[in-house]
Formats: C-alpha cells, sequence, structure tokens
C-alpha cells in the first residue's frame, strides 16, 4: 500500500511571540503545509492569545494556508474578521457552536475553507452530520488551551474511528487533522490510525533545534515508519 500524503502544520503557538514572523518564514522555509495559528478567548478555554490584527500582520511572511483554530465562544462573531485578515482555513469547536452547521456554512461563505474540532471528552456523534459539508475535522489530543501537553493516549482510537467514519461517509476530500502533544515518537502511529494532517507546536519550536531539524526529523519519522 503506498504511504499516504501527510501534511504538517506547525503551530506558532510555541514559538518565540516576540518574532512570530520570523517563526511563521522559518516554518515555511522547513517545508511546513500549513501554518496553524491558536485563537484562544480565556473563556472557551483558560488562556489568551492573539485575535485577527495578529493573523493580518503574519500574512506577508508566508504563502502557505493560514489554518486558523478558534478556540473561542461564539466564534460566529469573528469568522468574517478573521476571512479578511487572511485565514485560509477557519476551524470552529462544535461544543462552542449552537448551529455548527450554520457556522460551516458561513465560513464557506466567506471564501474560507471550513474546520471543525473536538476535544477529548467530546464523543464524534458531534460532528457526524457535517462531516459531508466539512472540509477539515480536527480531533484534539490534548485538552486544549496550552502548548507542550502529553498526547492523551485514547485518541489513537478515536483516530480510528473518525477515519472509519470519514471512509464509510464517503468524506474523502475531508482532511484529519490531530492537535495536541504530536512529537517524532507519535508521529507514525497517529499516522497509522488515520490522521493526514498533524499539528506540532512543541516539537517544531523548540530550544536546542532549529525549526528546520525539527521538522526534518518529524518527516523522517513518518518516512521510516
Ligand atoms: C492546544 C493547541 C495546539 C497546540 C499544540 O490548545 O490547539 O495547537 O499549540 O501544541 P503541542 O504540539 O505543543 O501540543
Ligand atoms: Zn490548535
Amino acid at each position: 500500500m503506498t504511504k499516504p500524503e501527510v501534511k504538517l502544520a506547525p503551530s506558532v503557538l510555541s514559538a518565540d511571540f516576540s518574532r512570530l514572523g520570523e517563526a511563521v518564514r522559518e516554518a515555511t522555509e522547513a517545508g511546513a503545509d500549513y501554518i496553524h495559528i491558536d485563537i484562544m478567548d480565556g473563556h472557551f478555554v483558560p488562556n489568551l492569545t492573539v485575535g485577527p490584527p495578529m493573523v493580518a500582520a503574519l500574512r506577508p511572511w508566508t504563502k502557505l494556508p493560514f489554518d486558523v483554530h478558534l478556540m473561542m465562544s461564539e466564534p460566529d462573531r469573528y469568522l468574517e474578521a478573521f476571512a479578511r485578515a487572511g485565514s485560509n482555513i477557519i476551524t470552529v469547536h462544535a461544543e462552542a457552536c449552537v448551529h455548527l452547521h450554520r457556522s460551516v456554512q458561513a465560513i464557506k461563505a466567506l471564501g474560507a475553507r471550513a474546520g471543525v474540532a473536538i476535544n477529548p471528552a467530546s464523543p464524534l456523534s458531534l460532528i457526524e452530520e457535517v462531516l459531508a459539508e466539512a472540509d477539515l475535522v480536527l480531533l484534539m489530543s490534548v485538552n486544549p488551551g496550552f502548548g507542550g501537553q502529553s498526547f492523551i493516549p485514547a485518541s489513537l482510537d478515536k483516530i480510528t474511528r473518525l477515519r472509519r467514519m470519514l471512509d464509510e461517509s464517503r468524506c474523502l476530500g475531508t482532511e484529519l487533522e490531530v492537535d495536541g502533544g504530536i512529537n517524532a515518537e507519535l508521529a507514525s502511529a497517529v499516522v497509522k490510525h488515520g490522521a493526514r494532517v498533524l499539528v506540532a507546536g512543541n516539537a517544531v519550536f523548540h530550544k536546542g533545534e532549529s525549526v528546520a531539524q525539527a521538522v526534518a526529523r518529524l518527516r523522517a519519522s513518518l518516512d521510516k515508519a
């Protein structure tokens, strides 16, 4: 069987916030596929990050798609601002959307690709009815809010079940992204269970290794598998 194409989406949450533009450029030059930008509102998750102005400020630093992960309550209020700022994929949490189908349609109407995310404690049934509409499904493998947490082992079985749901419902164009605690030791297992986009924060942006070396190590771990 040929190996599936796997995309890497470095999360700049773990980068030095005083030089985020350079971090985006480094990830681009290292061969990333998407730039993952984590938006936190201090309400849906117990942490705060950045908003549309930062997405707009980072836009000139790369041509790669911005994969914008909204960990916020009532994301509908900000979809237009994030789209205007240059987000290519906008992902909302199922737990934060009363009308998830409407949110997905709103993202698409703004010309972006629509992602739906679910937390570790949420059942896959929460997103089942919108799978056919979604361009991307983001499965959280840590509780959202912070970089550098440990991968929750039960996520592997959940990835398998989500992969099966996508395949059985013929959602072949829907990307399965996994986010949280992924490193070079875990990456191939995550892919074997069915992931096709890997988010990596701490494994890419950390002291002791350049971004290029870290991305190369992640890729090598997938090639070896
Ligand atoms: C966590 C964020 C993740 C985070 C991943 O709430 O959604 O994108 O940055 O970072 P690592 O790879 O360090 O777990
Ligand atoms: Zn994220």
